[in-house]
């Protein structure tokens, strides 16, 4: 049928595709290589002996997110600072302040303070613009205005002033280890607005630094792998055995403890998971389903199952790699939107959970996974589309913007030799079904 005349793409081309950017290493993320945590200390005004800074943590990723416990912002002074005050953020000890005398004791006299974030409901009679998430920053893609955080603080205690010297050693814990900081350095001062745009005030002083995550300094284990299935061929192509780890020989337990990454300095954030035993050990798995092929259009069944049984994953997200996704694209129940591929020719959707319906993916329970699952309208590309050689199983899939494991094309489910299975459902019957779902969800 000339429905399925289209091009043809080789496994070998995909294998290449696959493979061409490295994936669990120290690299950067090619598919969002601007990425990146900036930290912006603004000093606004002058004290004696000392100064007011606002910092601000911006989150440039577009879907990596920073989850719960939180982020937690460290540094080292470069002389005898002080923080006296702070306002939207507190500082996890106060250290050695008794050489303060007859004075309000300062907020913390740490050589290498460490910051974390106020809860929103937090007591605080002075909260900043833009503080008290928790910890908490959603990622640039999906929700710029919860992307950022702020706090305030006044540093005393210093004699020379104005010549005062940025923090060293910035260090950012997101909420665990895989952020490595450049030097904090001078930059153009910051521009903020003031009576509604109309007026410009500008910081004293302005000091940056970036952040950027690498899955190798996290030293995490892969968090996620991929299975896949069609309407065509009733092999399910399970993910990659030991995608996350290998489950322990005749170990017939339901549950398995499997260990997140190490943590070189323990900060009481346990991360070995406790999940449902499997032969990939993922604590997340996501299915692809090719579900029905339309005249014009084709659908997709998108599984995220969560194997963790002490774990949600509030605000998670998930990125797919697929030509296809160059025509118009509906996802019935979750949110999505397109992402510049950066050169790639295969283009890329994020998509996430709707708030207060699955954006929070719960965990496991005794013989049942959490999951949150979405079917996916897209409209054919009669030139390219096909069923032939896997062509529409994903290129590549993250999940919370970790590189998930997998399958190998050879194990990929394949388009029988008899097609004629394979024709198109009545055209009338899916305009019926895609008028029904774009009344309900546009
Ligand atoms: C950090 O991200 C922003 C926004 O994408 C970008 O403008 C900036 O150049 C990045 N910084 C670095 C050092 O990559
Ligand atoms: C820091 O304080 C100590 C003791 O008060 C003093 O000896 C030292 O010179 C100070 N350092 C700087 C850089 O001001
Ligand atoms: C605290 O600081 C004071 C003065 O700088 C010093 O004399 C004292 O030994 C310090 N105490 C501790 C426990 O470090
Ligand atoms: C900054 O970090 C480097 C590398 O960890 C360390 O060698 C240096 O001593 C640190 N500097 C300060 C002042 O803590
Ligand atoms: C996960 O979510 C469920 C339902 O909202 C909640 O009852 C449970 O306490 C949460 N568990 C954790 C570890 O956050
Ligand atoms: C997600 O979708 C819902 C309804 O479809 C919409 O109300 C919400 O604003 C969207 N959220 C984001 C972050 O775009
Ligand atoms: C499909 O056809 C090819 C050659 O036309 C043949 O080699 C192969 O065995 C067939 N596969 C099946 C499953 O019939």
């Amino acid at each position: 049928m000339g429905l399925f005349l289209s091009l043809e793409r080789s496994l070998a081309l995909m294998l290449i595709s696959l493979i061409a950017a490295c994936t669990l290493s120290d690299c950067y993320d090619p598919l969002d290589p601007n990425g990146n945590i900036t930290v912006t200390f603004d000093i606004n005004q002058w004290i004696p002996e000392g100064y007011v800074a606002r910092v601000t943590i911006q989150n440039y990723y577009q879907y990596r997110h920073v989850d719960k416990p939180g982020w937690k912002l460290g540094w080292t002074w470069a002389k005898n600072e002080t923080i006296l005050s702070m306002a939207g953020a507190f500082a996890t000890k106060q250290g050695n302040c008794s050489s303060f005398k007859f004075q309000t004791p300062p907020h913390s006299c740490e050589k290498s303070p460490v910051i974390a974030d106020l809860m929103p409901d937090a007591l605080s009679e002075n909260k900043p613009d833009g503080c008290c998430h928790g910890g908490l920053l959603a990622a640039w893609a999906i929700n710029p205005s919860k992307s950022f955080s702020s706090f305030e603080m006044t540093i005393g205690n210093l004699v020379t002033n104005p010549n005062v010297q940025a923090p060293i050693n910035l260090t950012l814990m997101a909420p665990g280890p895989g952020y490595t900081c450049d030097l904090i350095e001078d930059t153009d001062p910051s521009v903020y607005s003031d009576i509604g745009g109309k007026r410009q005030l500008q910081a004293y002083r302005t000091w940056k630094s970036t952040c950027t995550y690498s899955s190798f300094v996290a030293n995490q284990a892969p968090i996620c792998c991929v299975s896949l299935s069609t309407f065509y061929n009733p092999k399910i192509t399970s993910c990659p055995t030991c995608s996350c780890g290998c489950r322990e020989a005749d170990k017939n337990t339901v549950s398995c403890i499997r260990e997140g990454y190490s943590e070189p300095e323990s900060d009481s954030f346990d991360n070995n998971d406790i999940v449902q035993c499997t032969d990939h050990m993922c604590p997340v798995r996501i299915h692809w389903h090719i579900m029905t092929n339309y005249v014009t259009h084709w659908k997709v069944k998108l599984t995220i199952s969560n194997y963790n049984y002490e774990r949600n994953y509030s605000n998670w997200n998930v990125l797919i790699q697929h030509p296809g996704f160059s025509q118009s694209t509906t996802a019935y129940s979750f949110n999505s939107t397109m992402l510049p591929s950066f050169g790639f020719s295969d283009e890329v959707a994020l998509f996430w959970g709707i708030e207060y319906y699955n954006d929070e993916l719960l965990y496991a329970e005794e013989d049942k996974v959490g999951a949150v699952s979405t079917q996916i309208l897209l409209r054919k590309d009669l030139d390219s589309f096909t069923l032939r050689n896997g062509w529409a199983l994903p290129r590549r899939i993250y999940f919370n913007g970790e590189d998930c494991q997998m399958p190998l094309p050879d194990t990929f489910p394949m388009l029988p030799n008899v097609s004629s299975s394979l024709k198109p459902t009545n055209p009338v019957f899916l305009l019926c079904i895609y008028l029904t779902f774009k009344r309900l969800f546009t």
